[in-house]
């Protein structure tokens, strides 16, 4: 039995902004069903404890870095019983909404100073066991908010403990000011051009590249992509450095939480042997949304963060023609105002074709899945992407740009065909696949082989467990 120690910096279903969350929740789990002792560590949010069984002990850590008391506190997530430690700080956070983000939508300007009393958490709980009574065997670490782990137990010199580190999104570096650098409390040394330095500033992420002895990302397309200057964010050299470690494993979808046959957020459920009961899903989301039930053209959805990752400015640009076709649009999403705006204008726009609901909902996630006929994915890049995989298991045909863990799950021709795919970022390439999933619509038995397809294909962790093993034994051998 291995004993692993898991950081991350939000986990379903404790605090959730993105897909980190969703794997973070299942990735531990899966590996302790298969017998492996995987606990989890990760900041003590604000209302987090109500979430969680009661404490069952608490250790002063002091106030190594000024900023009031550290506190390591003790206990399970319920439906799992999966152990965690909470790193508590009254003011790091003790704040009311988004784990990173102001009430303003800003980062927090003292993130570095929270992610780095995070990490320097781990790193101690990971290198000194007797502190708790349970030495990790393995670290792992996932993206920025993590990456200084590596960077203090490089520098602390103590035993060697293995570091794994997944990169969930390249474009989240992790940088700050140099002139900030004196507040995460590491030496110098760690500056240089192959350590913390980058472009002038110290990137968090870059410390999880360097030190760890194994680097792993969400998919095998995103592993390759991210080694050339398009995909690579800047830290395509210090990939290509260390490509000998690099790992491109497939995420996974937890069934448990995104079956449309056991979903009690749905209005009907169904299977792959009632897909007629879909229908009534669909009807329930276009009453929601005041659009009239007709289900004799398709229904496109979005669920995403509102980023220029996710291309959805494409969208705005290519669904007026396809909806002069009768198409409807139904969105969900967050993030950006300018696209907030934009698509509120597009719901002004075409009142009887599209609803917009702006802000994060994760029960009406689920409804929109199962109550859409295809969900829109244009990603400029997508690490892995989980809410195709959900699609899929909806019956819900992903659209979606060929590019990272979309093309490795998304397919328009062949056999295993599942969904409808373009290659170029551009307005025109996705106008003329909409329309190309339009004419599909219309083939009803066409339609229904590709939902049959996606249906049918299993992406659960359970699928990558011998994969994550195999990479933790390597690094015991
Ligand atoms: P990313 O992590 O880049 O945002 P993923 O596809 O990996 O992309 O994961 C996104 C996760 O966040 C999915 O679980 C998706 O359902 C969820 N999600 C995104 N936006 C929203 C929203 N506005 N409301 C509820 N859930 C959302
Ligand atoms: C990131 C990526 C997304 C991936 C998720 C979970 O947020 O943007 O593609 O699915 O992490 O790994």
């Amino acid at each position: 039995m291995m004993k692993v120690l898991f950081a991350a910096s939000e986990i379903h279903p404790l605090i959730k902004t993105g897909g980190l969350a969703d794997v973070a929740g299942a990735l531990p789990v899966s590996l302790r069903q298969a017998g492996q002792d995987v606990r989890l560590i990760m900041p003590a949010y604000q209302g987090i404890l109500e979430k969680l069984a009661p404490v069952q002990a608490k250790t002063n850590l002091g106030d190594p870095f000024g900023i009031g008391d550290i506190i390591l506190l003790e206990t399970l997530i319920p439906a799992s019983d999966t152990p965690i430690w909470l790193v508590q700080c009254q003011s790091l956070f003790e704040r009311s909404g988004s784990p990173y983000l102001d009430q303003y939508s800003k980062d927090y300007a003292d993130n570095h100073i929270r992610f780095a009393v995070f990490s320097w958490v781990t790193a101690l709980l990971a290198s000194q066991g007797n502190l708790l009574g349970w030495q990790a065997d393995i670290l792992h670490l996932n993206d920025w908010q993590t990456g200084l782990a590596a960077a203090y137990l490089k520098s602390w010199k103590t035993e060697h403990i293995p570091i794994v580190s997944t990169v969930h999104n390249l474009r989240y570096n992790g940088s700050f000011p140099m002139s900030l650098y004196p507040d995460v409390r590491l030496s110098n040394e760690l500056l240089d051009l192959h350590g913390l330095e980058f472009y002038g500033q110290f990137s968090t992420l870059k410390a999880a590249l360097v030190y760890s002895d194994a680097i792993t990302t969400v998919s095998p397309t995103y592993a390759n992509e991210i080694l050339t200057p398009e995909y690579g964010d800047g830290l395509d050299g210090t990939l290509r450095a260390h490509q000998d470690k690099l790992h491109g494993i497939l995420n996974g979808v937890d069934y448990n939480e995104w079956s449309p046959e056991i979903d009690n957020n749905i209005a009907q459920k169904y299977d792959i042997n009632n897909l007629d009961l879909k229908d009534e899903n669909k009807k329930a989301l276009l009453i929601e949304n005041d659009l009239s039930p007709d289900l004799s053209k398709p229904i496109f959805g979005v669920v995403s963060r509102l980023t220029e990752q996710k291309g959805l400015d494409l969208v705005l640009e290519a669904m007026p023609s396809v909806l002069k076709s009768g198409a409807r649009l139904i969105l969900l999403g967050s993030g950006d105002p300018n696209l907030e705006q934009a698509f509120l204008q597009l719901e002004k726009d075409y009142p009887e074709q599209v609803g917009v609901r702006i802000g994060y909902d994760e029960a009406y996630s689920h409804k929109l899945q199962a109550g859409v006929d295809s969900l829109l994915i244009p990603s400029r890049f997508e690490p892995c992407g989980l809410t195709q995989l959900y699609a899929l298991k909806y019956g819900t045909l992903p659209l979606v740009r060929k590019t990272g863990g979309l093309a490795d799950t998304v397919f328009e021709s062949g056999d295993a065909a599942n969904g409808f795919v373009f290659e170029r970022a551009d307005t025109q390439s996705l106008t003329d696949t909409l329309h190309r999933a339009m004419d599909c619509f219309n083939h009803s038995q066409a339609w229904r082989q590709r939902q049959i397809n996606g249906m049918k294909y299993d992406f659960s962790w359970q699928k990558t467990t011998a994969t994550w093993l195999n990479l933790y034994q390597s690094l015991l051998d």
